[in-house]
């Protein structure tokens, strides 16, 4: 049966369905839970779930007594259920200066076009995992971690053990997604990772790690003996708004019973903002909990509103980090790793030393440049001191990113250690390693000869945005990459794993880590990605310069594999239609396109492509619905002086309403939208008979006036 997108159902189909969905879950629990015979697979019984909290989301109204939202207690899902995010999980822009703090207030009021002292909330950022909590009429129906921004895992029976999460509340609106911060305190983590090594478990490196690995447990009744706290400081969907300003906002949350941090405070512009880090900097070892930072948000939420967003985090907000944490340590050894495009890169092996409260033990040098003491350009750093095997080095880490090599102490330099040299071939397959003029790296030429190269590609090809096969990680796809019986050296391989073993007798199923059923779902979770959308695959693929939102961009434009393998087979680098029109997709530079061209016309990795799609069945992907505006697809140009709002916030505006802004005058030229003191581009612009408006025109087909 076709089941129609809640989006689509009217109000009278909804109820009906409701009623439906109430019997027939209420029968699956009767079943699963009395009667010890369950009727359906836990992730149908999920399914059915999911559908019944999307409808009651689009239909609040209609949500029945005997809701199963409201009960507890469903069975443990094998694996976490995905939630899709009905407004994206965002992350936030850093700032590790006063410099960048007050930069940020003079872009936010540059923007605004605001001359007078504009209001922030300042707050500690919380070192632990977000976590969205779903009310729908006064009842948590659903907690979600942030994944990937767009879809979390559904981790709602884990939350429900959390202390600090109601479970109901009351006189909040309808729908209300509480986000905030899952942390462990100080004092819970030592006694939670005492008690592990008293009984032999593994302790956790630190309390974030500790509350991560708490919050996504499979099984809800070990998350509950974790102790789990949460700060509420933001939101997601709602159906009424909560205040004015964020900083009433946050009091809301605070009355309708959520813990919110108490050092919120509301600043006055720049200088009080940074009165108030300085001040949670001071009381930070006290806190009882780790903090990372201070972030600050506006405090008006129509100038919240009116900032909007960009790809991935927020204008109206900054987080002000603390400086990194440093350590001194003995540089051991310099080891070569090669990676997937064939990039060398150094890593320093040091003496275990604590930075933050975490050992490390890897840091990373990031290229021969740097080893000797010269950035990109040749310029010196570090006053040019090399960095050598036996040095005493200074390691830094900030928040998550991978330790560094800031300095070395040239007192304590041992008095026979030498410069590194760097190799000049491949350590893993002994191919030339080249520098081209430019690059900053060294690569393997061995390309798909490498089997270090070819190793990071399957992981790449495995990994979690690409084709995300559970119960094929990392360590796995190393495994079967060496395994004499069944390998899997190439991405197309790991589709023909299952045929291979069924004709073997070593089977998978009897080797070391491998039962019955972990092999059978590995085999089915590999099924499952025979169909995959299009930006995945291409992302999968590995090319140099091709990340995610390139992928994107490309699947959009050419829709389907066989257009978009068409014209990379047909394009030439920097000549012909093909060329042209790839290079003119939005985001798209030379680099990248050489790139892609180039991978397409090498004969190996063409090979290697073709044998995997043989596999797959490819989805298209449609371009998005195009914005429905007066100005959408067409070509604006400000100019003069805009009195109502900011260069910026008209660019960001039109842009959100589908439209291209460009900086000069030209034939492709729609719209010209001209402020007091428009010179030379107005006149352009008259003689090639483009439409002139002014600002309040502009507003009224931007929607504002
Ligand atoms: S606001 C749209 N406030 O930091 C912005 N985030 O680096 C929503 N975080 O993903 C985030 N404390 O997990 C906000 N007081 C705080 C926070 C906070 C910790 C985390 C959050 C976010 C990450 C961004």
């Amino acid at each position: 049966m076709m089941v129609k997108p809640v989006e689509e159902l009217t109000q009278a189909e909804a109820a009906a369905e409701l009623a439906r969905l109430a019997a027939a879950i209420a029968g699956a629990n009767a079943a699963y839970h009395t009667r010890d015979t369950p009727e359906m697979s836990d992730s149908d019984y999920d399914a059915l779930k999911r559908r019944n909290a999307e409808i009651e989301g689009r239909f609040p109204g209609l949500k029945r007594s005997d809701s199963p939202s409201d009960q507890v207690g469903a069975p443990v899902a094998e694996g976490f259920g995905k939630v899709a995010h009905v407004i994206r999980m965002l992350s936030l822009e850093n700032a590790f200066s006063e410099e960048d703090v007050a930069d940020f207030e003079a872009r936010v009021r540059s923007y605004l076009g605001h001359d007078g002292v504009l209001a922030f909330t300042a707050e500690p950022k919380i070192d632990g995992l977000s976590l969205s909590l779903r009310y729908e009429n006064g009842v948590l129906v659903q907690a979600a971690t942030r994944g990937d921004g767009e879809t979390g895992e559904n981790v709602t029976e884990n939350a429900r053990t959390i202390a600090d999460i109601p479970q109901q509340i009351i006189g909040a609106p309808a729908v209300l997604e509480v986000r905030g911060e899952v942390y462990m305190s100080h004092a819970d983590f030592a006694a939670l990772n005492a008690r592990a090594s008293a009984t032999g478990e593994k302790t956790f490196a630190n309390p974030r790690n500790a509350a991560a690995g708490s919050l996504r447990q499979l099984d809800a009744t070990i998350t509950k003996t974790r102790p789990l706290r949460f700060f509420a400081y933001a939101w997601g969907a709602l159906s009424s708004p909560l205040a004015d300003s964020q900083f009433d906002a946050i009091q809301r949350l605070k009355s309708l019973g959520f813990q919110t941090n108490p050092l919120t405070r509301l600043c006055q512009g720049a200088p009080e903002m940074l009165e108030h880090y300085r001040s949670i900097e001071v009381q930070r070892a006290t806190l009882g909990y780790d903090i990372d930072g201070v972030v600050y948000k506006v405090n008006d939420l129509a100038l919240q509103r009116r900032l909007g967003f960009r790809s991935a985090t927020p204008r109206w907000a900054i987080a002000h980090k603390f400086p990194a944490e440093l350590a001194w340590t003995r540089l051991e050894a310099i080891d070569i790793q090669v990676g997937r495009t064939g990039a060398l890169s150094p890593v320093a092996r040091l003496s275990p030393v604590t930075v933050g409260g975490v050992v490390v033990s890897n840091a990373t040098l990031h290229n021969e440049d740097y080893i000797a003491g010269r950035d990109a350009k040749g310029g010196v750093i570090r006053e040019g001191k090399d960095i050598r095997i036996g040095d005493w080095v200074q390691v830094y880490r900030a928040g998550d990113v991978i330790p560094k090599i800031n300095d070395v102490n040239l007192e304590k330099r041992p008095s026979d250690a030498v410069p590194f040299t760097f190799p000049t071939i491949c350590p893993q397959c002994g191919s030339e390693a080249i520098r081209e003029d430019g690059d900053a790296v060294r690569r393997c030429s061995g390309g798909m000869i490498c089997p270090a190269q070819a190793v990071e590609r399957l992981k790449h090809f495995v990994s979690r945005n690409a084709f995300d096969i559970e119960g094929l990680g990392a360590k796995q796809v190393e495994a079967f990459f060496h395994d004499p019986v069944l390998p899997v050296k190439t991405p197309a391989e790991i589709f023909t794993l299952q045929s291979r073993d069924a004709a073997q007798l070593a089977k998978l199923e009897n080797r070391d880590g491998w039962g019955r059923a972990s092999v059978k779902k590995l085999f089915a979770a590999i099924e499952a990605k025979r169909q995959i959308p299009l930006n995945r695959l291409i992302f999968a693929l590995g090319i140099r310069h091709v990340g995610e939102t390139s992928a994107n961009l490309l699947a959009t434009h050419y829709g389907s594999w066989a257009a978009f393998e068409a014209a990379m087979t047909a394009a030439q680098v920097g000549e012909g239609a093909e060329w042209a029109d790839l290079t003119a997709i939005d985001g798209v530079g030379a680099v990248l396109a050489t790139s892609l061209v180039t991978a397409f016309h090498q004969p190996a990795e063409r090979a290697a492509m073709d044998a995997l799609v043989a596999h797959l069945t490819v989805q298209e992907v449609k371009a998005r619905a195009p914005v429905d505006s007066a100005v959408a697809g067409k070509t604006l140009v400000f100019t003069g002086t805009l009195e109502k709002m900011s260069r910026a916030e008209a660019k960001a505006r039109a842009e959100a309403l589908g439209a291209k802004v460009a900086g000069s005058v030209s034939a492709k030229t729609d719209l010209l939208i001209a402020g007091p003191g428009a010179g030379s581009k107005a006149k352009q612009a008259a003689a090639l008979g483009i439409r002139i408006i002014d600002e309040d025109e502009w507003l009224a087909l931007a929607g504002e006036a």
